[in-house]
């Protein structure tokens, strides 16, 4: 079953998802086309960060459903996902992998979700294209509830002065253009340090690709704090 909330006019959304007639289709065209190679390339890193998920999963910028595969059959899938030109694969996706589509067309800084309402909530490949992955952290943790995790694969900034920090650079503005705004230059382990979690637990790895800005990557699972003494964690 999939149900669609389209909330995208909501005052909170500010700036707006462009939704862009070339890249968009292109975008979605290519994580389908890729999807073989890159889950070769994340799969080990991804069994772990996303081990044993529970049948409701909260995701942030779930594309055209590359992590469907590491949900229980029967598994819901809350998806926030702004851009209308995955929708399409997203929800075919979904009905091939036996998974319950509940999709959101918000942005993950603000996702319209209630306090404390996930166990989990998972992302991958996506704090590198938010506008603000500050905000999205900070929503993460209003939206888990206390105790809940966030499984995160994402790729990030390599380390000063090595050549892959160097194509970063140079190639900013091209791939940002080409892949609807993503930076190969964020800090994202300190972003996810500096959020409040009571605990992130982070794998630092390179891939062996040819998209040379891509290869320095984190995954791991941050954990909210657990509930206070004497109070009782929202069911
Ligand atoms: C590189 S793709 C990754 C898709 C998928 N997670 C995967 O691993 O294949 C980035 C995804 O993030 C989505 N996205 C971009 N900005 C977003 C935002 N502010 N909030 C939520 N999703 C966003 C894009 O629409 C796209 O689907």
């Amino acid at each position: 079953m999939t149900r669609t909330t389209n909330l995208v006019s909501a005052p909170a959304l500010a700036p707006a998802f462009e939704q862009h007639p070339l890249r968009g289709p292109f975008n979605a065209a290519f994580f389908r086309i890729m999807d073989p190679y890159i889950e070769h390339h994340l799969r080990p890193h991804k069994q772990r960060a996303f081990a044993g998920l529970p049948h409701e999963v909260v995701e942030l910028g779930s594309g055209v459903g590359a992590n469907l595969r590491y949900l229980p059959r029967g598994a819901t899938l809350i998806a926030v996902e702004p851009n209308r030109h995955m929708h399409a694969r997203l929800r075919a996706a979904a009905a091939r992998a036996g998974v319950a589509l509940d999709l959101r067309e918000r942005l993950a800084e603000s996702t319209g979700l209630p306090d404390g309402s996930a166990e989990t909530v998972i992302s991958s490949l996506v704090l590198c294209t938010v506008h603000d992955p500050a905000a999205v952290l900070a929503e993460v943790r209003r939206i888990l509830r206390p105790g809940g995790t966030f499984r995160f694969v994402e790729h990030v900034a390599a380390p000063d002065g090595t050549p892959t920090r160097l194509a970063q650079r140079v190639l900013r503005r091209p791939w940002a253009w080409t892949f609807e705004g993503c930076s190969c230059e964020r800090d994202l382990e300190g972003a996810l340090r500096a959020a409040g979690f009571a605990r992130v637990d982070v794998e630092r790895y390179r891939v062996h690709t040819p998209f040379l800005p891509f290869n320095t990557q984190i995954a791991g699972v941050a954990l909210t704090p657990p509930a206070a003494s004497g109070t009782r964690p929202p069911r």
